[in-house]
């Protein structure tokens, strides 16, 4: 066990969200009162609400926007097969060296991707593709003493001795086993699921006949997913239990292309859609493909330490399938009474991580303006500037003072919005406390009630990004609060 105090962090940027995030209850180290436990980490009353929100934006544009899209909830365990016929126990592993001074433990390929992009800095792009392309080849070749000698040929060094003391190669696989059964010799190996999305396929004919699908369909997953990181790093970004957000997309083979280029564009619409920023958005295409893919591609997004990916979208080919119907002797096949045929459909996946979702969403929204008080100085002010549909909390509600009637009054109209939307009560500090606390947080409107709400019945909104005031009659809060902070609003752009 390991404190995730050491974990490094790449600029100051970073290091203001992470704080943000521990400060204003969105993320936690695990288990923090005995130091943490590393690349684990647990949400807070805010980020809960935060990362549900994703998530529910997630199923809803998946499930309820696609009448050929049903969701399912699989179990985390499943048969230990499962994991033999998708490949998991023979190649989900990555090629692990040790700095023999340092002790230290670096992936082969993020070692070498690290000195290429130094390479590019210092202006050497050609020789970074040569290194780069090497790499990649060295890599499908599972070639793992010719990954060793091109580290020590670039003359790579461990960041932390300085030394290119390094032990061979070997390969980790990412997999946590546990043990089925309560007695030893009873006992046999099971894994924790390292993705969601064989749950969906063990599944595919269940939900075909039971939903009488017709091809093509779709199958939407949420669900935690656990993999031994070996490098874990960049809180949030590579975790060692996390949560994905997966589809698989059913299709007639043959067709793979033309869907693949679909839910790469849909997928990437959706991003922009939520508020992310096209110029914050890229592809990767995959070079060295996975075990399952003819055709892959990352969704990367422009994190405070560089553009990494955030969601996958991959064209499976009927492989998981194929190997489940070898595998259990159970046939896969899909009658297609169109063309009066049987076969195994082939698939396209769209798999997100919601907690890289979340951490792009965080970063993004993470904001310090210049700004000028009343006095004339100038000062700083950090908000969250999240989209209003995904924000923990849609509205504050202050009473200015603690008398004259204003908290019930305003506790009234809490009572009353509560019944729609998550919203807060406020009553202690300043008004001017009260505000900066819910622009930490991401509230985009706060509702003050004052003296005159008690002769006319309106309170004034101040915006979040703008800091703009205006009197609104209550009657039209529900109505306002509606139209800003609807997920409806997002869809419409789908
Ligand atoms: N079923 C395909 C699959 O699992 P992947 O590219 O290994 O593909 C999909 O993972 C997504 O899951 C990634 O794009 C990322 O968002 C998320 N993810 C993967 N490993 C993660 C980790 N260790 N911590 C947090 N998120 C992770």
């Amino acid at each position: 066990m390991s404190s995730t105090k050491t974990a490094p962090v790449e600029n100051s940027v970073f290091q203001k969200v992470i704080s943000h995030a521990k400060e204003y209850g969105f993320v936690f180290p695990s288990s923090e009162i005995y130091d943490g436990l590393a690349a684990v980490y647990d949400y807070g009353q805010n980020g809960v609400e935060l990362k549900n929100n994703l998530k529910m934006c997630w199923w809803k544009s998946m499930t309820q926007l696609h009448d050929n899209i049903v969701g399912i909830d699989a179990a985390i365990l499943m048969h230990p097969k499962t994991w033999v016929a998708s490949g998991h126990v023979a190649s989900f592993a990555d090629p692990m060296l040790d700095n023999k001074d340092s002790k230290k433990r670096y992936r082969a390929d993020q070692l070498l991707e690290k000195h290429t992009d130094e390479l590019k800095a210092n202006g050497q792009a050609e020789k970074a593709q040569q290194v780069l392309d090497e790499m990649n080849k060295l890599l499908t070749d599972n070639d793992l003493k010719g990954l060793l000698d091109l580290i020590i040929a670039e003359k790579i060094k461990c960041p932390l001795s300085g030394t290119a003391n390094w032990t061979e190669i070997r390969q980790f696989n990412l997999m946590f086993s546990t043990q089925l059964g309560a007695m030893a010799e009873e006992a046999s190996e099971i894994y924790l699921r390292p993705e969601t999305a064989q749950g969906i396929f063990v599944n595919y004919l269940n939900v075909q006949k039971t939903g009488r699908m017709k091809l093509p369909f779709g199958i939407a997953q949420i669900g935690k997913a656990f993999r031994n990181e070996i490098v874990a790093r960049q809180f949030i970004f590579r975790m060692r239990e996390f949560e994905q957000m997966e589809m698989q997309f059913f299709i007639q083979p043959g067709t793979q292309k033309e869907w693949y280029e679909k839910w790469k564009t849909t997928r990437l619409k959706w991003h922009k859609a939520l508020g992310l920023p096209a110029e914050k958005l890229q592809y990767h295409d995959h070079v060295k493909l996975a075990h399952y893919a003819d055709a892959a591609v990352d969704i990367e997004f422009e994190f405070p330490f560089g553009f990494k990916e955030m969601e996958g979208i991959h064209s499976r080919t009927d492989f998981d399938l194929t190997e489940h119907e070898k595998l259990s002797k159970k046939k896969q096949q899909y009658y297609d009474n169109d063309i009066n045929k049987n076969y195994v459909p082939y698939v396209i996946e769209t798999s997100v991580g919601a907690d890289r979702l979340f951490l792009a969403h965080l970063c993004n929204a993470y904001t310090e303006e210049q700004g000028v008080d009343a006095d004339g100085n100038t000062k700083e002010r950090i908000f969250l500037k999240l989209h209003p549909a995904v924000a923990p909390i849609k509205a504050a509600i202050f009473p200015l003072t603690k008398k004259d009637g204003l908290p019930e009054k305003a506790m009234k109209i809490f009572d009353d919005l509560k019944l729609d939307f998550k919203v807060t009560y406020e009553e202690k500090d300043s008004i001017g406390k009260r505000y900066t606390r819910q622009d930490l947080l991401g509230t985009p409107f706060c509702i003050t009630v004052d003296h005159q709400t008690l002769e006319d019945d309106t309170v004034t909104v101040r915006y979040r990004d703008t800091v703009v005031q205006e009197r609104l009659p209550i009657s039209a809060l529900r109505a306002k609060i509606e139209h800003e902070t609807s997920m409806k609003r997002i869809f419409e752009q789908l």
